[in-house]
């Protein structure tokens, strides 16, 4: 068994979760895919939903999206200790169908919960479930992207989803475009807070 964590922390909430039983995924999950790298990080990336290499291995974008996701990291000078990554939902939707609703409600407990220990300074939305989840918006991942939207005070980007780009490599270079926005944004961040250091 894991040794406690002290409360309050990212790594205590991810032991609790690890039991969750809020929604039927738990039936049919191998494991729960909280999150992972660093809780302190700027930024932070949402994703959808684990797939089955993450349901595998527990951890987020660890599959063929999970490498394009690195190479765009890289492209930003970041590695993943440098970043937090996390899903929607945390439990592997079986064959991977899109997440429901109930389900999306029922995860929404870790999630919020997710972002008020870690209080990043910049929110990336990887793809439309992610998008219209956090945005509580209808709109076309094409018209989500490109600006600024505001997730309870925390400017919050959207770009494409790494498996999307893996199918469709012509949407690469608008994805590049959003990371430069990214880029610009965490650079302001960082050296806001050195000024105020
Ligand atoms: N796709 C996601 O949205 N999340 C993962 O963790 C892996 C693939």
């Amino acid at each position: 068994m894991a040794a406690p964590q002290p409360a309050g922390s990212i790594a205590a909430l991810s032991q609790e979760a690890a039991d969750c039983r809020l929604c039927s995924l738990c039936e049919t999950r191998r494991q729960v895919v909280f999150g992972s790298g660093n809780p302190h990080a700027d930024l932070l990336l949402i994703g959808e939903a684990p797939g089955q290499e993450e349901d595998r291995q527990g951890e987020p974008f660890v599959g063929r999206a999970g490498q394009l996701l690195d190479g765009m990291l890289r492209a930003l000078q970041l590695q993943r200790d440098d970043v937090y990554i996390m899903n929607t939902i945390k439990c592997r939707p079986p064959n991977n169908r899109d997440p429901q609703p109930d389900e999306l409600e029922a995860c929404h407990h870790w999630l919020a919960q997710q972002l008020a220990l870690l209080q990043p300074k910049v929110i990336c939305l990887l793809g439309r479930v992610a998008a219209r989840t956090l945005l509580q918006q209808d709109a076309r991942l094409a018209d989500l992207r490109g600006c600024w939207h505001d997730y309870h005070g925390i400017p919050t980007l959207v770009t494409y989803h790494p498996a999307y780009l893996l199918r469709t490599p012509r949407d690469k270079s608008r994805s590049w475009q959003d990371l430069q926005m990214l880029v610009g944004r965490l650079n302001s961040a960082s050296a806001a807070a050195q000024h105020t250091a």
